[in-house]
């Protein structure tokens, strides 16, 4: 396990003396203790930065690449380590962290392949007089801020193209689960990522470690994933320096069932949807719409697939939703369940937190929830399908598409037109058509509205991390 921080490609214990302690949701124990990153370590971790990648800029694309190839066969190399360990110290079921290492390396052969396709342009001005040139060299040093819900996935989502375009990166991991992150950077090391590139400094003192990074001025780029809350208030920081920003923030997924879906499929969809990764994703649908005609039904299908998920420490066998994060999760969760029910919602199944030392919510059902709801409102974050029934298809529309949100939203439906067609009235950056998972590093992965600026994944990603320079030439 690694414990310190990585700056300049050492591992050092920074200049604090105190430790931050990780816990293990699921049952409250303390794993270990990392270091404590400092201001002054933000700013030795940009300094390191910088001077790495001014080489590594000069390094030639398909050697570049070549070195990202390694790092997927790296983390390849070492899933089920480190899925014990995203599992450990998040809490979600070993399966889906099994996954989760699966998606994090992917982003890595991804953007290896897509490191060589970096392409400028050269046009005539319409004058004649002109040559115009484009190219996209890289930003140069990224700050990155990143997740707990997904403690591997969401620093290669980033860290991959940011490499492949010549950059260098100091990460913030979440103060939940810096083990993965610490052991993600290990191993990237050893696959060949000279030193200073990756610099690690986890931190109990977040917005002391951004002010440090933001005010340095090899600082670039801001990338981040987190609460719209906290975006907001990164953005503001970022426009003292003008930075380059990307956002991931949060999500209101509307999910429309209509009345000729296949219950059964419909269901499965739901279930993915909602409950992967311990239903603490930014995507998970947060608003069930039922039609009228098939609520009943799909409503009691869904209780019943709920019911029978099997609840607990995500390392034992057979576990489908693991402990949530921490005591204010579970909490923010109890407090929007109650406001359901007072506002008329009524529980088919789950409800209550589970009892014990780990952070645990039952599965839960809600039906007849109000489209105005508080619940509908927020992102619950946790194992809680609220179904809200529906009769008018334009009023529907206007209730997915009233949340200042838009980062996805999910369409059931036996009728492919009908289910495009709503896509297309969606305010969504993503939506599912008969699909509760969409998550793919081939594919395009932000939100409109307050849910986030520019893509992650997908041929885009990679210039998320590169200037555009036009030169204009004569000869
Ligand atoms: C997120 O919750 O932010 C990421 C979800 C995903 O990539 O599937």
């Amino acid at each position: 396990m690694r414990e310190q921080l990585l700056i300049g490609g050492k591992w050092i214990d920074g200049s604090n003396s105190d430790r931050i302690d990780v816990t293990n949701p699921a049952n409250g124990d303390v794993i270990t203790t990392v270091a404590n990153g400092s201001p002054a370590d933000v700013t030795a971790a940009v300094e390191a930065a910088a001077a790495a990648q001014v080489e590594w800029a000069k390094v030639g694309p398909r050697e570049r690449a070549e070195v990202l190839r390694a790092c997927w066969q790296t983390l390849i190399d070492h899933a089920d380590e480190l899925a014990e360990l995203i599992t450990l110290e998040h809490g979600k079921p070993l399966a889906d962290a099994k996954g989760e290492v699966g998606y994090a390396a992917e982003f890595f052969r991804w953007n290896s392949e897509e490191t060589v396709r970096i392409h400028g342009s050269m046009s005539v001005a319409p004058s004649g007089n002109n040559k115009i040139i484009v190219r996209h060299p890289p930003v140069g040093v990224v700050t990155m801020v990143t997740p707990w819900n997904f403690p591997a996935a969401m620093i290669t989502r980033k860290l991959a193209p940011c490499l492949g375009a010549g950059n260098a990166a100091v990460i913030k991991p979440a103060g939940e689960t810096p083990l993965t992150a610490l052991r993600v950077a290990d191993l990237l090391q050893g696959a060949g990522v000279p030193d200073g590139l990756i610099n690690i400094v986890p931190t109990s003192n977040s917005g002391d470690w951004f002010d440090a990074a933001v005010d340095h001025k090899a600082t670039r780029m801001v990338s981040f994933t987190g609460s719209t809350e906290v975006g907001r208030i990164l953005l503001r920081r970022c426009a003292d320096r003008v930075l380059k920003v990307a956002m991931e923030l949060g999500g209101n997924a509307p999910l429309i069932v209509f009345d000729d879906a296949d219950i059964e499929k419909a269901v499965e969809g739901t279930m993915t949807a909602k409950m992967r990764h311990s239903a603490e994703t930014c995507t998970a649908a947060n608003r069930i719409f039922v039609e009228a005609g098939i609520a009943g039904d799909y409503t009691a299908a869904l209780g019943e697939a709920m019911a029978a998920t099997k609840t607990g420490n995500g390392l034992e066998d057979g576990i489908e939703c693991g402990p949530m994060i921490n005591e204010r999760a579970i909490s923010s969760i109890s407090g929007l369940v109650d406001s359901a029910v007072s506002e008329g919602a009524t529980v088919v199944t789950g409800g209550s937190t589970l009892d014990g030392a780990g952070h645990f919510f039952e599965p839960t059902v809600l039906s007849g929830v109000s489209p105005t709801a508080a619940i509908t409102h927020e992102e619950v974050f946790g194992p809680v399908a609220p179904v809200i029934t529906f009769t008018d298809h334009d009023e529907m529309i206007g209730h997915a598409n009233d949340t200042e949100m838009g980062l996805a939203a999910y369409v059931f439906t036996e009728d492919l037109a009908k289910g495009l067609a709503t896509a297309e009235r969606i305010e969504a950056g993503m939506v599912g058509v008969n699909r509760g998972a969409m998550s793919d590093p081939a594919a395009p992965f932000g939100g409109m509205k307050q849910s986030g600026l520019g893509r992650e994944g997908a041929s885009e990603g990679i210039y998320e991390f590169c200037e555009t320079q036009y030169i204009a030439a004569s000869w």
